[in-house]
């Protein structure tokens, strides 16, 4: 896929085993619940029923992340997690790690991805509404594991 202006110096590739410590350090800094343990994220750079995706740019060695799922049988795929480092932010990272899991889920034929987001994350909620996201179902009370409710999202993948 061409990536749009805005994501071309950023690229996008699956997650490998030399990217934990980044991983779980981004993790740390970013989320004070629901977080992803080091020990999950081994067992998903293994999965076939997930996609841990790590974006870079020039000598930036890592500038962030997204974890996908798929489940046997389902169209719709599930953008669990997405984290870019705060100096990195509003570059562009996020929408490159969302374009890639976006054609991640076409290959493998899923026609939508879904996803949850608090309710008060303005910037994450602004970004996926600039990609097409639209709201779906209704406000999730309680979602997360510090009881902030969360709503869906959805895009069709065509
Ligand atoms: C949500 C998050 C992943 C977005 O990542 P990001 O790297 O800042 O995303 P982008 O840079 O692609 O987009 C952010 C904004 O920068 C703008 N932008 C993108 N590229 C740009 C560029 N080259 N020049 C100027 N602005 C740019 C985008 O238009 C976007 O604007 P918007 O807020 O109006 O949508 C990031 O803020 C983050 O890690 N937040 C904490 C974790 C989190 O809340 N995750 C989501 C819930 S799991």
């Amino acid at each position: 896929m061409t990536p749009s202006p805005a994501t071309a110096a950023v690229r996008v590739r699956r997650a490998e085993l030399s990217d934990l410590d980044d991983l779980v350090a981004l993790e740390q800094a970013t989320f004070d619940s629901d977080r992803v343990s080091r020990a999950q994220f081994r067992r998903h750079l293994d999965s076939d029923s997930a996609l841990v995706l790590v974006a870079s740019a020039n000598r930036r060695r890592f500038l962030g992340t997204a974890l996908v799922f798929f489940r046997k049988g389902s169209r719709s795929a599930r953008l669990y997690s997405i984290a870019s480092l705060p100096e990195a932010r509003g570059k562009g990272v996020g929408t490159a790690l969302i374009e890639a899991a976006e054609a991640a889920a076409r290959q493998r034929r899923c026609q939508a991805l879904r996803l949850e987001v608090r309710t008060d994350n303005e910037s994450a909620i602004r970004l996926y509404e600039r990609l097409g996201y639209h709201r779906v179902g209704a406000i999730e009370k309680g979602f997360y594991e510090d009881g902030t409710d969360a709503f869906r999202f959805l895009k069709a993948l065509a």
